[in-house]
């Protein structure tokens, strides 16, 4: 090992274990809020039109005040940046594009001394067709790395023409069957042809894989995000998928995955995964990007009683769609409960692949009242909460209106009906200055949103409205009430479904959080006593729109239309 590595590894030691100390009752994550950086629309620190690494070292202090516990930061790897970076042609360094190693450390460094750990996504599911691995795999069927990718000879088609060996289609268009000549075979890619998925039954992948993320484990990072982790194995037989009905957005049928994702193999990894990082100090955690379509699914990707695989496999609230919808909230949150062996769920409605929440449950008129019940949700909850950037400041998306404006492949692909994803990553809006403090350069990777000049963090800032300090102060409630911090949950009144309220409890500490899901004004009066909850009297501690408050010693409250209410109980 080099001089430099051996720092970094006492470094990274070190910062631990005062990270350790500061935390010694409870593992950090649990209940931890978590903010996703996209870094390459994060903050631009050299001018060049793309965030960095030091970008993000110069938003700390920012990133501290909003109170977040840890950064996760979509991958900064060396990369042909086909997917913008998850496809990746070298694990163990920086693309220069985002800076150097030593930005890294100095990121990592910087980060702890505002009590923020760093997290890095992991994508173990494909590499870039240009890592070296798939260079040498795919020219030679003997060669070294061939048996790192997923290869079939194909069938017969016409005219000795090999066809794919079955109908499997990739999540971005097309079969996911490439022909490669010089082997005379086609491989595999669940995603971009560029991005060939590795073969996970082959020994030596999970030990390179391994190396990686201990790599990174021993410069100091708090765990990963595991990338399209459900889809690390494919069915050995290469059955055909059965056919659901239909076409999706590319023109591709609709097919099921059982032959491609969830196969039961994926877990003794995970569970050797999780071995791993256990061996190191300080609670490092794995969270994992876990589309599932059943809370009860999710247990699994937890080690169900064992607790022995994710700490945090993400619930993506698949069964919300893109409505806010009072019973069906209460059902998740009622399965989160009571569906997870006790663990924690982790909450996610935003992320660089999704249509903002502003937009998704905004119904254009009170948009702005929604974003403030997706935060009270997502604050409130027994959770970790995972924060998307720019969601704390209302920041919207922003679709291409012309395919020459698209920079996402499947948008181009797609177009008109699969525009990409483009819209959720424009870049952070700081300020209403020129590219709203993003950059320097007036050509920046994707154009700023035209709103910036009101939606962005300095104005913000300065007003005590604004959605900004909504986010930090349930942040700030959050870190100070022990309901909020370690509470269970008691679900409240249910018989009116366009109400949402719940109490979280921990001892003498009592909040009760009641939102209504609808245009309409509702009355909420709890039943507290007959939930359980010994309380009398409730007192608001925050009110959007402001300016509710409870009456009478059976605490009644006139909801007003999307309005959130936070109450401690006395
Ligand atoms: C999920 C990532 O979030 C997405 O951005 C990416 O395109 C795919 N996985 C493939 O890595």
């Amino acid at each position: 090992m080099s001089t430099r590595a051996w720092r970094a590894l006492v470094l990274g030691s070190l910062l631990w274990a005062i990270m350790g100390a500061a935390h010694a009752a409870a593992p950090w994550w649990r209940g931890a809020v978590i903010y996703e950086i996209y870094p390459r629309s994060f903050q631009d620190s050299n001018g060049d039109g793309v965030g960095d690494l030091n970008g993000i070292t110069t938003r700390l202090d920012y990133l501290q005040a909003l109170g977040v516990d840890a950064i996760w930061i979509t991958p900064f790897y060396p990369s042909p940046q086909v997917d913008f970076g998850y496809d990746i042609a070298d694990y163990q360094a920086v693309d220069p594009l985002y800076g150097t190693l030593t930005d890294f450390d100095q990121l990592v460094r910087q980060a702890a001394r505002h009590h923020i750990r760093v997290i890095l996504d992991m994508v173990l599911n494909h590499t870039s067709d240009q890592h070296p691995w798939f260079l040498d795999a795919a020219h030679s069927r003997s060669a070294a790395h061939h048996d790192f990718y997923v290869w079939s000879d194909g069938k017969p088609g016409p005219a000795g023409k090999p066809l794919p060996p079955n109908n499997w289609v990739s999540l971005f268009g097309g079969s996911a069957w490439r022909y490669t000549p010089a082997v005379r075979q086609f491989y595999y890619h669940l995603f971009y042809p560029q991005q060939p998925d590795l073969n996970w039954r082959n020994p030596q992948v999970e030990q390179a894989m391994t190396g990686a993320m201990r790599f990174w484990l021993d410069r100091g990072v708090a765990g990963f995000r595991l990338d399209a982790i459900t889809a690390l194995f494919e069915d050995l037989q290469l059955r055909d998928a059965p056919a659901l009905g239909g076409l999706n957005a590319q023109g591709d049928p609709i097919l099921s995955d059982v032959y491609t994702s969830n196969l039961p193999e994926v877990h003794d990894v995970m569970r050797r995964l999780r071995a791993m990082t256990d061996s190191y100090p300080g609670n490092r955690v794995l969270i994992g990007e876990t589309y599932v379509p059943k809370t009860s699914d999710l247990d699994a990707w937890y080690g169900g009683a064992r607790h022995d695989e994710l700490q945090l496999p993400m619930d993506t609230l698949v069964g919300l769609g893109n409505r806010l919808d009072g019973a069906t909230l209460r059902r998740l949150l009622y399965e989160a409960q009571t569906q997870l062996h006790g663990s924690m769920p982790l909450f996610v409605f935003d992320n660089h692949d999704q249509v903002r929440s502003w937009d998704r449950f905004g119904d254009g008129a009170n948009n702005a009242l929604m974003a403030r019940l997706v935060a009270v949700l997502l604050l409130t909850a027994q959770d970790a909460a995972l924060i998307y950037q720019g969601q704390e400041i209302g920041q919207t998306t922003a679709t291409p209106t012309r395919v020459e404006q698209v920079k996402d492949p499947i948008g181009i692909r797609g177009w008109p009906k699969e525009k990409g994803r483009d819209g959720e990553r424009t870049p952070m809006q700081w300020t209403s200055g020129p590219q709203a403090g993003f950059s320097t350069n007036p050509n920046t990777w994707l154009p700023v949103t035209a709103n910036f000049r009101t939606v962005n963090v300095s104005s913000e800032s300065a007003d005590p409205h604004s959605l900004l300090n909504w986010y930090r102060a349930l942040i700030a409630l959050r870190r100070t009430s022990p309901a909020l911090r370690d509470g269970r949950t008691v679900l409240l009144e249910a018989s009116d479904a366009n109400v949402l309220s719940y109490a979280r409890v921990a001892g003498g500490s009592v909040v009760v959080v009641a939102l209504n899901l609808s245009a309409t004004p509702r009355i909420f009066a709890p039943d507290l006593a007959a939930a359980g909850v010994s309380a009398t009297r409730l007192h608001t501690l925050l009110s959007s729109p402001a300016g509710m408050s409870a009456s009478g010693v059976a605490p009644t409250i006139t909801l007003a239309p999307y309005a959130a209410w936070v109450a401690a109980a006395r």
